[in-house]
């Protein structure tokens, strides 16, 4: 199905989170895939389905290593795990050294995440730099996620950085560059200023989205219990993104997509409690 890629130029934005928060929200069956070789942070933050700490050993370097011959879609399953609320991961290396059991790997991660049968993937790429090598995943993304906070130095560092993705994804007929900018969510200003300085060089971005900066709503990700998930800021504010989003990868070609009221109670965020009060997050959609 389809690669939707999250990245940063710089900093510690958010792209883990809202990697998870995507997965979360996604209307069809995916695996968030940590593709960060700076090391994954989910095994450390959110507990598993069943309450116990996830594998730090099966994630991306046990699939490489069992794709060391031949890398295909059907392996991929048997390294994923899921986090509480059910949504499928496939780890990263759990540290920069060990990311390095990945050289070879790289290159052919983003044609088999692309295309598994049955999932889309949401990859979180963390920071792209100039030689950073989960770049090679670009190349295969369907959609790509640059996300940024305000500070003016993290958007002068992703200004410079959309014409090396741009290139990545194949240029102008390549996939859709979004932009996620994290902010609190009434600095409409902000955001808007910050759509005119990237919008403003020859780079087409598809889109420039506001993403709450919510601190509750991030803790969800970080392992806790949050009550009435669907009412946080940040899960509110990603319906539009998950829904232009997943039109725009379904099947290759824009569909119409759920609205961003149908996305926001559909699967339930990790952490989401559920009862008589709480909605219906109902939980993996595997
Ligand atoms: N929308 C948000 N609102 C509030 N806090 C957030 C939000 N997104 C992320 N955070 C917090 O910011 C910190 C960094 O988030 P996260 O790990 O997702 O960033 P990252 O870009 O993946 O960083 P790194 O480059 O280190 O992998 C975490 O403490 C997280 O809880
Ligand atoms: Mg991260």
């Amino acid at each position: 199905m389809a690669l939707i890629a999250l990245a940063s130029a710089k900093g510690a934005p958010g792209v883990t989170t809202t990697s998870l928060l995507l997965g979360a929200l996604w209307p069809r069956p995916v695996v968030v895939a940590e593709c960060d070789p700076s090391g994954g942070d989910v095994a450390t933050r959110m507990p598993g389905a069943d309450g116990g700490a996830l594998d730090p050993q099966t994630g991306l370097l046990s699939l490489a290593a069992a794709g060391r011959r031949s890398l295909y879609p059907e392996l991929v399953d048997a390294h994923t795990q899921q986090v509480v609320g059910g949504l499928e991961v496939l780890l990263g290396p759990p540290f920069p050294e060990q990311a390095g059991g990945l050289q070879t790997a790289w290159p052919q991660l983003g044609p088999l995440l692309a295309r598994l049968p049955q999932h889309d993937v949401v990859a979180d790429l963390g920071r792209v730099g100039a030689l950073t090598p989960q770049n090679a995943l670009l190349a295969s993304a369907d959609a790509v996620v640059l996300v940024v906070d305000t500070a003016p130095s993290s958007v002068v560092h992703l200004r410079h950085r959309l014409r090396p993705v741009s290139d990545a994804v194949g240029g102008a007929y390549g996939a859709p560059l979004h932009v996620a900018v994290v902010a609190p969510p009434k600095r409409t200003q902000t955001v808007r200023e910050i759509r005119d300085a990237l919008t403003a060089t020859d780079v087409a971005l598809a889109g420039v989205h506001h993403l709450a900066y919510d601190e509750r709503g991030a803790h969800l990700f970080q392992g806790q219990t949050v009550a009435r998930p669907d009412k946080l800021a940040l899960v509110r504010s990603a319906g539009p993104l998950v829904s232009e989003l997943a039109a725009a990868v379904a099947h290759g070609s824009p569909q119409p997509g759920p609205s961003a009221a149908d996305v926001a109670p559909a699967p339930a965020p990790p952490g989401a409690t559920a009862g008589p009060d709480h909605g219906s997050w109902t939980g993996a959609h595997r």
